[in-house]
């Protein structure tokens, strides 16, 4: 699975984004160590603060599905689902990535008309939240 093909994946998933509060539609494909990839999209809620991340669905939708070793995640997103910056997870979907992956996992943005860029969990999270107990 190429970079670029969990992007294309990434961008197929934003297009399912509900996001009618917001107009910011987010799309991310989460790549499994078996190969596998779970898609997943921002759905928003009446009550805001219900809104659910793409990348913490595409999470939870692998997770739910028995997956627990992951390699690599795609984000795409953009107001109206035009992608003119790189859109970064959030802080709460670091620390759920962090629950499953170490700091090498790849995190992989996109752009329309084809930049990238790839950084890792560790780089996005340094110093994630562990219980003092695990
Ligand atoms: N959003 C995501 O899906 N992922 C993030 O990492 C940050 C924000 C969504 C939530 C909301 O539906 C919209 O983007 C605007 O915040």
């Amino acid at each position: 699975m190429t970079d670029q093909a969990l992007l294309q994946q990434a961008k197929e998933a934003m297009q399912r984004a509900h996001a009618p509060y917001s107009g910011y539609k987010v799309g991310a494909a989460l790549l499994c160590a078996d190969g596998s990839v779970y898609l997943g999209c921002n759905i928003e809620n009446a009550s805001y603060s219900l809104t659910n991340c793409a990348e913490r669905t595409a999470l939870f939708t692998a997770v739910a599905a028995g997956q627990r070793s992951f390699v690599a995640l795609a984000v795409v997103g953009g107001q109206g689902g035009v992608i003119n910056d790189f859109a970064y997870p959030c802080g709460a979907c670091r620390q759920a990535l962090s629950e499953f992956c170490g700091a090498d996992f790849r995190v992989i943005l996109g752009k329309d008309g084809g930049e990238t860029k790839v950084t890792t969990l560790g780089e996005l999270l340094p110093g994630a939240f562990r219980l003092a107990s695990e």
